[in-house]
């Protein structure tokens, strides 16, 4: 069987726990090389020790230079860039009454800046190649939560920047993104800390699903896989919702 992503030079952030990781691992199996972000030494050097001929760059995205340095390394390093997978992100939980001002904007430069960043460095690039950018987005973009207000806002407008960043760069760029619901990665058990039995909260929203049960990163990379992959050259400018039916429950 021919590999999806042959020698497609491709970022991921957020490689070091979850989604990204689970990511990085099925784009490296269908033959992608991988440059790999994350803050987190010890997790990044484990998922790059797995993931032979991959790089790891450790560093904030919330950083601007941090952007450009991790696109020009793997062009130094690989050429060429076909794919951004940007998958970084955090909950920056609390009311608006509650939530700090240091953490309400550190929350929106992860979540938001981070992908205005990337895309300003690599979309050069990705023009000369015809190629995509996937945002990880949430189904909080589309209905709320109690404390997380500085996450839905985030998710809602990377999916207006990811609407806006199709528009400005057709035919030769594709930008889409993933709306997830939830799905069992530690971010998920730090949202579930807001409430008085994690374990329970975490259990009901699998339950609240129709299909029963928590989304895994797993399900989440076969989706990214399709839309960054030649099986998906007709769609852009779109947010593909994966949640196990919560939205319609
Ligand atoms: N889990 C869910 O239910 C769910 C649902 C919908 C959408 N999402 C979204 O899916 C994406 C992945 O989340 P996940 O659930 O897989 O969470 P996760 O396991 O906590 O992973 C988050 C990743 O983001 C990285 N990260 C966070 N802040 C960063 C920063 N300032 N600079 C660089 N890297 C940073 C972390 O790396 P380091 O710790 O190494 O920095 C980690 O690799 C997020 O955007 C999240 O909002 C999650």
């Amino acid at each position: 069987m021919d590999l999806k992503l042959k020698d497609k030079v491709c970022i991921v952030t957020g490689a070091t726990s979850g989604m990204g990781r689970a990511i990085a691992k099925l784009f490296h199996a269908q033959g992608a090389k991988l440059v790999l972000s994350g803050r987190n030494k010890k997790r990044g050097n484990s998922v790059v020790k797995e993931l032979k001929g991959s790089i790891f760059i450790a560093g904030d995205v919330s950083d601007p230079s941090y952007n450009e340095h991790l696109v020009k390394t793997t062009i130094e390093n690989f050429k060429k860039l076909d794919i951004v997978s940007i998958n970084a992100g955090i909950l920056g939980l609390g009311n608006v009454v509650d939530l700090a001002i240091k953490d309400w904007h550190t929350t929106l430069n992860t979540n938001l800046s981070a992908i205005f960043y990337i895309s300003k460095y690599a979309i050069p690039q990705l023009q000369k190649q015809q190629g995509t950018i996937l945002i990880n987005a949430s189904i909080a973009a589309f209905k709320s939560f109690p404390n997380h207000p500085a996450y839905c806002a985030t998710k809602a407008a990377s999916i207006a920047l990811m609407k806006q960043m199709a528009v400005e760069y057709a035919p030769k760029i594709r930008v889409n993104a993933m709306s997830p619901g939830p799905v069992d990665t530690p971010l998920l058990w730090d949202s579930a800390s807001a409430f008085k039995n994690p374990e329970e909260a975490v259990a009901n929203a699998g339950k609240a699903t129709l299909l029963k049960r928590l989304g895994t990163p797993e399900d989440i990379a076969k989706l990214a896989l399709f839309l960054v992959s030649d099986d998906s050259t007709w769609i852009t400018g779109t947010s593909m919702t994966i949640d196990g039916g919560i939205l319609n429950a």
